[in-house]
């Protein structure tokens, strides 16, 4: 292979890589299939008591898992939520919810990781999100959407007052699809972490509907091995036909009921100092430093401004500015050749796009997978309320 050969497919490999890290897990789309099954009447009894098993056979793809699983997840399942609704006491809601309450290893006890995790609705995948990537040296500041329903406010603030290590944003937006509030969430939060007492290393932001595919101690040895001392904001030089969102000048519509964003007649200025903008993810992962720096930096703070009626500014904020930062990567992103076998192995950190309501199985059968993984990496001894289930011989192998 000529060396230009190797570059174009490292660059292709990176573009592929970079656009999945978020990406749809296709598995609830096969679930979904032959509704007619979900007339029967079914019992839990029918369904087994070891979800487990089940989810063993749906991870290597069997049909009859298929069909026994279109019917059983709409099956009476236990309420896990019950706890939060009601009034628990904070220590019930821990064991119930299976919170795990100590640093996993060394190595995770000494690197936090800062979460902004932005919700506006769906509790219970917010929980089973937030009990996937909580660690207590971990700190996580939760953006509630201004405009959510009282009631889910109220819940939430019922799982954080439990936890010293969360809070809910000191000043909340109403977030509009595409919009500068978007963002502006991401940056309310980020003012309150750096002002926060508890140190932390890097901020990851998730969205309600995302969840981890890695652990927390993966995530750090991610992190650690690629990226150390870097910025992850994967992006590319802003694409012709993204060109519309920053050319004219772009309003947030918001009413009760209904709110989005609508281009204006009003053509914008050029980008302050000359910028070249950038387009990527609106997710990311950020030094401590760069945060800081986003929230003092004179051009930083112009191109915030400058933002402001843009749409989706989200998606060129962090990778305009990481440019500037200094500490950028050249390349879109550092994955080589040589990164092949271990992307092949686990490609991804989060995905995105669950809806526990239609498809709960899905999101069970993840979520036990995931919490497997994370015990079976613990090196300190395992307490029982941090298991979703206790130990039989249905319970779930790990390599599958
Ligand atoms: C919390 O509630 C449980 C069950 O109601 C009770 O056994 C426990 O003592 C309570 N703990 C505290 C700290 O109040
Ligand atoms: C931006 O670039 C133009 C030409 O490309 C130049 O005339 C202008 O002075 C530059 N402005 C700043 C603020 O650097």
């Amino acid at each position: 292979m000529n060396p230009l050969d190797a570059t174009k497919s490292g660059f292709l490999l990176c573009v592929a890589v970079c656009m999945f890290i978020y990406t749809f897990i296709y598995l609830k789309d096969t679930l979904s299939a032959e509704p007619d099954e979900q007339k029967f009447s079914t019992n839990r009894a029918e369904c087994g008591f070891y979800p487990d098993e089940l989810c063993s056979a749906l991870f290597v793809g069997k049909t009859a898992a298929l069909k026994i699983g279109s019917i059983c997840q709409n099956t009476d399942r236990p309420a896990a939520l019950s706890c939060v609704q009601t009034s628990c006491n904070c220590s019930t809601v821990l064991k119930a919810l299976h919170f795990i309450t100590r640093p996993l290893s060394d190595e995770e006890g000494s690197f936090s990781l800062a979460y902004i995790i932005t919700i506006h609705k769906e509790l219970e995948m917010f929980v089973k999100l937030l009990r996937a990537i909580y660690m207590p040296q971990n700190i996580y500041c939760i953006h509630v959407d201004e405009k959510s329903p009282t009631d889910y406010k109220a819940a939430v603030q019922n799982i954080v007052n439990c936890f010293e290590n969360i809070f809910i944003s000191s000043k909340r937006e109403n977030v509009v699809y595409a919009g500068f509030s978007r963002l502006q969430a991401d940056i309310n939060c980020m003012r309150d972490l750096v002002h926060s007492k508890i140190q932390w290393n890097y901020v990851i932001n998730l969205c309600g509907q995302d969840y981890p595919i890695k652990t927390n101690k993966d995530i750090i040895k991610y992190i650690k091995s690629k990226w150390n001392g870097k910025n992850m904001t994967p992006g590319v030089v802003q694409p012709l036909h993204m060109k519309h969102r920053t050319q004219v000048s772009y309003r947030e519509y918001v009413r009760s009921g209904t709110s989005y964003v609508y281009p204006t007649k009003n053509a914008k200025t050029k980008p302050p100092y000359n910028l070249t903008i950038y387009f990527g993810s609106a997710y990311y992962i950020l030094t401590k430093e760069f945060v800081e720096f986003t929230l003092t930096d004179a051009r930083a703070k112009d191109l915030l401004e400058w933002s402001r009626d843009t749409y989706s500014p989200d998606e060129h904020y962090w990778v305009t500015l990481n440019r500037l930062h200094g500490h950028y990567i050249r390349d879109i992103c550092v994955y080589g050749l040589g990164d092949l076998q271990w992307i092949i192995e686990s490609p991804h950190l989060f995905a995105n796009k669950f809806e526990p309501a239609t498809y709960p199985l899905v999101m069970d059968c993840l979520e036990r997978r995931h919490r497997l993984k994370v015990l079976h990496q613990a090196e300190v001894p395992i307490e029982d309320d941090w298991r979703f289930q206790e130990d039989n011989s249905f319970n779930m192998k790990l390599n599958v």
